[in-house]
């Protein structure tokens, strides 16, 4: 297995309060990688001395499988990226290309891959959120890098800016580019990576692949009418120590996936569903439920 990052007891300490405790954690080659944890929990802290912009106290880290020198393979979006707000958005990725000696063709296809080409022609002072953040992606892909690193890549923006962020950032990674990106929302990490690593206080909690962190918690919520045959549909369905009902509404221990299968068992004994809904473990429970503490 050949890694693209990973960190051995890798600390870094303000004062006596270690920012980031004892870390240790593997990205794989070609995976996105979620950092998830709350604010203040490292996730900044630990990109930022992957990247060499501060020293850790303690621990190593390697980039594929090396000591980090020139970070030709790495491209990262930390803090928000710096343009000329009177230049439009390809004007300010050819002065970039031209500084870093790629060609004046390569900025087209970055303008492409993110979804920004239609746009590209119209000045940096007027994009959205959404745009200038799609614009510092396009910027850290000239050089096409091997592992992006992106600290909360859809921060700020509105749902349809979330989703189209990460649209690009799962394309991007089709392509075979490993990314590590952080974030403080589950829903978010469980859409786009494949692995998580869930920080907290500094310290690792737990690191896994997504389909794991997502299986225990959360809950199927049904509310359907009848009430009383729907309950026997439900407890023949799932067993009734998976139900938990209040009149119509139930919730259901089971898997998100069963979603369909329970639907369709409740439509043909004619129960009419009203509402069928995962609710989704809040990052909050999660941590309650692996820490026993309340983050
Ligand atoms: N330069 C610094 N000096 C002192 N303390 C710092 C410094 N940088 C970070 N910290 C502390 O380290 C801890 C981790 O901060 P960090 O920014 O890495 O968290 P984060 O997970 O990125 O949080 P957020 O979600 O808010 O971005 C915090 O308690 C923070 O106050
Ligand atoms: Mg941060």
């Amino acid at each position: 297995m050949s890694f693209a990052v990973e960190t051995t007891k890798l600390t870094k300490r303000y004062g006596s309060t270690p920012a980031v405790d004892q870390l240790s954690i593997t990205v794989r080659e070609g995976e996105v990688y979620g950092f998830l944890g709350p604010n203040g929990a490292g996730k900044t802290t630990t990109l930022r001395m992957l990247l060499g912009l501060i020293r850790p106290t303690s621990g190593s880290l390697t980039l594929f499988g090396e000591r980090p020198r020139g970070l030709a393979r790495v491209g990262a979006l930390i803090e928000g990226p710096t343009f000329y707000p009177y230049l439009s958005g390809r004007t300010n990725l050819r002065v970039l290309a031209d500084h870093a000696g790629v060609s004046r063709r390569r900025v087209d296809e970055v303008l492409e891959l993110v979804d920004l080409t239609d746009r590209a022609a119209e000045v940096f002072r007027t994009y959205s959120l959404g745009m200038k953040q799609r614009l510092g992606l396009a910027a850290v892909l000239l050089k096409d890098p091997d592992l992006l690193i992106l600290d909360e890549p859809t921060n700020g923006l509105d749902p349809a800016g979330m989703a189209d962020m990460r649209q690009t950032i799962r394309r991007l990674a089709e392509d075979g580019r490993t990314v590590l990106l952080s974030s403080h929302l589950l829903a978010e990490v469980e859409q786009i990576c494949d692995r998580v690593g869930v920080l907290h206080k500094g310290k690792l909690l737990i690191e896994t692949t997504v389909a794991e962190l997502t299986s225990g918690g959360g809950s199927l919520r049904v509310t359907a009418t009848p009430a009383d045959t729907a309950y026997t549909v439900l407890t023949a369905v799932v067993g009734a120590d998976h139900v938990h009902a209040d009149n119509e509404v139930f919730e259901l221990d089971v898997p998100a996936t069963e979603a369909a299968r329970i639907n369709a068992e409740l439509v043909a004994a004619g129960v009419s569903v009203s509402e069928l809904r995962w609710l989704q473990p809040a990052l909050e429970d999660m941590f309650l439920q692996l820490t026993g503490v309340e983050s």
